[in-house]
């Protein structure tokens, strides 16, 4: 087998916010793949980097009251932190805020200039005076110029799905201060994408580099019509570098991420005596492979080849791309507990189930993910302690100490099979098919397990005359428990390290699978793996709930003083002050539901009423009278959501039972303010 030359890299993370169990899917991923490729002998080396530039990091910054470099400084800490937690082991992690990277944007700048395919554009941009900083889309809301839809984001409309530019938008309010944006004319540096269509046709639909859904994606949705122009200038301020040949501009945070994994490369190499160049330069003998989530694919698919071929660089051999992370089918969320932060997981439960659980999830596709608890703790408890560990704890302790058989006993040829697997094993790490090579080397383990069922080495340890066969059944046990363990030494390094202390050899190798130790001494046997326990995940769950609970203060904390913008007055609070302090038990028996209003009338007789017919989805309805009258016509409400009481005792009015309440906020009267959930809740959705 030729050694190959692999450079790998994760998606920097960025800057402003923690490592979470969803980021963790890729890293996992990658980590299992760059281990597997060391094993097998391959020259191969995993960058990363902190992604730090940006407005939110600059919002961030001046919200604490610190430097931009203060706050990354403090998060690539953390970052380091979490990743070594998880035996997510890179040959450098750097910053795209650095020197390395500073200059190799400027080389790649002149590149794209000297090709000719920059362009300045005026472009109108939404600008808050309040902030003092353009408004990128995603921070600007306001009501859909098309249906009037209220809080619609920036760039498009979750209502209608009309696409309008953030100047479109009637009543914009910006969201880092809430201010009304004003509209300023400014240049934009812009890419023109269109001038290499004919290069990102055929290096995106060649079928070498990319798993072919992304490559249809593409051409269904972009390579059919001409590639809009790409801008990649920000004006000031923005936490970035600045464009040396466009004073005042700076490139925009996806300019120089990318470029970050060849300064991450950069700083490797100055540590270890190469040039980067020899990775890097299009003639380079390196593969570069790239693992990234499904929501960045425009970037790494279009944008950065496109980029890549302009300077004269190396373009990957492979960008890898999977789905996301759900927790019990549904969107991880921080009121559920969900959500949970990687430190937060690794203070309750080892990191290495976690390693394993992904990878029994993984396929080469783009499918999402789901982590379910239960299965999680059981696949835990079955697999690696039932199935792996347990080989070795049913053998180990009786030749501690002792030496395994000079010659490797007869196991009715269960070595050997297993190791005639090794092939068909590493080609499914290969094409990150992880679940597939998970299920394999579990079917291995059973078959291993009923060996020692079948020789029961805890009987033949009560009967003296029966050493050698002892040892000679140990022997076997040992080296099939050693084979897997070298089959899951990428997605289980820790589990290797025991290993190898236990039998005295070292897994350096995926060879090692291949042939069985004799004669070698066995070290006293110690634990290797403990069961887990529904427990842990549970006081992990509360603690993400409590990390939530701490989030929001922190927010609102921030947000005071915001309320100096705001000029809000006390007249609300003080004219109905705060009730008692109630506990959370007292506030889970009130069951707040999302609903949709389908029937809204007046009721005859009626001064303030109106009578509403509420649906919670599924057919479910309920009959409402609710005081809206003087505020509200009906018409206007049919349709629209609102958060209503669900579990409200039925109460017989004059005009008919009334089943709940619809919340709403204000003094009564003209002054009553119904409450919506933002876009995306559904009718049934309880409110936490
Ligand atoms: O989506 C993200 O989290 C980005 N920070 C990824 C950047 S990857 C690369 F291009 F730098
Ligand atoms: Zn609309």
């Amino acid at each position: 087998m030729t050694s190959r030359k692999i450079l790998v890299t994760s998606a920097l993370p960025y800057a402003n916010g923690h490592i979470h169990i969803g980021h963790l899917v890729e890293y996992i991923q990658t980590d299992i793949w760059v281990r597997f490729q060391k094993l097998r002998g391959h020259r191969c080396i995993y960058v990363c980097a902190d992604d730090t530039h940006g407005t939110a990091i600059m919002i961030r910054a001046r919200k604490e009251g610190r430097s931009e470099e203060e706050v990354i400084a403090d998060m690539r800490e953390a970052h380091i932190r979490d990743f070594a937690a998880f035996d997510v082991e890179f040959d450098n992690y750097g910053s795209t805020n650095s020197e390395e990277n500073r200059q190799y944007c400027h080389r790649m700048w002149s590149e794209i200039r000297k090709a000719g395919l920059v362009k300045e554009k005026d472009v109108e941009q939404l600008y808050d005076p309040v902030a003092g900083t353009f408004l990128a889309d995603r921070f600007v809301r306001g009501t859909c110029p098309k249906c009037k839809s209220p809080d619609q984001p920036g760039d498009n409309c979750s209502k209608c799905g009309t696409t309008y530019t953030p100047a479109e938008l009637i009543d914009p309010k910006s969201e880092h201060s809430g201010a009304t944006p004003e509209i300023r004319v400014a240049k934009h540096l812009f890419i023109e994408l269109e001038k290499i269509h004919s290069f990102l046709n055929e290096w995106t639909q060649s079928g070498e580099h990319l798993q072919p859904e992304v490559a249809n994606y593409l051409k269904g949705h972009f390579l059919g019509d001409d590639l809009r122009d790409w801008d990649i200038s920000r004006p000031a301020p923005y936490f970035g570098f600045e464009i040396p040949d466009s004073p005042g501009n700076y490139w925009y945070v996806w300019f120089d991420a990318p470029i970050g994994y060849i300064a991450s490369t950069t700083q490797w190499c100055n540590n270890n005596g190469e040039n980067v160049d020899d990775w890097w330069n299009a003639d380079s003998d390196a593969e570069i492979h790239h693992f990234i989530g499904k929501d960045i694919t425009y970037f790494h698919t279009l944008f950065w080849p496109g980029m890549l071929k302009t300077a004269g660089c190396k373009l990957p051999e492979k960008v890898h791309i999977h789905g996301f992370l759900t927790v019990a089918g549904e969107k991880m969320s921080k009121s559920k507990g969900t959500f949970v932060m990687a430190s937060t997981y690794a203070k309750h439960l080892p990191s290495g189930v976690l390693r394993y659980y992904y990878a029994s999830k993984l396929g080469s596709g783009l499918d999402d993910i789901d982590l379910n608890l239960e299965e999680f703790v059981a696949k835990i408890n079955s697999d690696l302690v039932g199935k792996v560990v347990n080989l070795a704890s049913r053998s180990a302790k009786f030749v501690s100490g002792a030496t395994l058989s000079e010659a490797y006993p007869d196991d009715g040829g269960l070595f050997a099979a297993a190791a005639a697997k090794g092939e068909e094993l590493a080609a499914l790490y290969e094409a990150c098919n992880y679940n597939a090579a998970m299920r394999e080397i579990m079917a291995l383990a059973d078959k291993a397990n009923k060996y020692v069922e079948d020789t029961e080495p805890w009987v033949l340890r009560k009967d003296p005359t029966k050493a050698d066969e002892l040892r000679d059944a140990c022997t076997v046990a040992l080296n099939l428990f050693r084979q897997i363990v070298v089959y899951l030494a990428p997605v289980l390094p820790e589990l290797a390290k025991q290993t190898e202390a236990l039998l005295n050899k070292p897994i350096s190798s995926w060879d090692e699978s291949q042939s069985p130790l004799t004669g070698t001494s066995v070290s006293e046997f110690h634990h290797l793996m403990k069961r887990i326990d529904d427990k842990q995940v549970q006081q992990m769950i509360e603690e993400s709930k409590e990390d939530n609970a701490a989030d929001a203060g922190e927010t609102a904390a921030v947000e005071f003083h915001a309320a100096d913008t705001w000029k809000d007055a006390g007249d609300a609070l003080g004219n109905e002050p705060l009730a008692e302090e109630c506990t959370i038990d007292d506030f889970v028996k009130v069951d707040l539901r999302v609903a949709r209003i389908i029937e809204a009338n007046h009721v005859e007789g009626a001064n303030k009423l109106l009578q509403l017919t509420l649906s919670l989805g599924g057919g479910e309805t309920r009959n409402v009278f609710a005081g809206i009258k003087a505020a509200y016509d009906p018409e206007t409400l049919v349709g629209r959501l609102v958060i209503c009481v669900a579990n409200l005792k039925p109460r017989q009015m004059k005009f008919g039972l009334s089943q709940g309440m619809v919340c709403a906020s204000g003094g009564g009267g003209k002054e009553v303010f119904l409450l919506s959930p933002d876009d995306g809740a559904v009718p049934g959705q309880r409110v936490h």
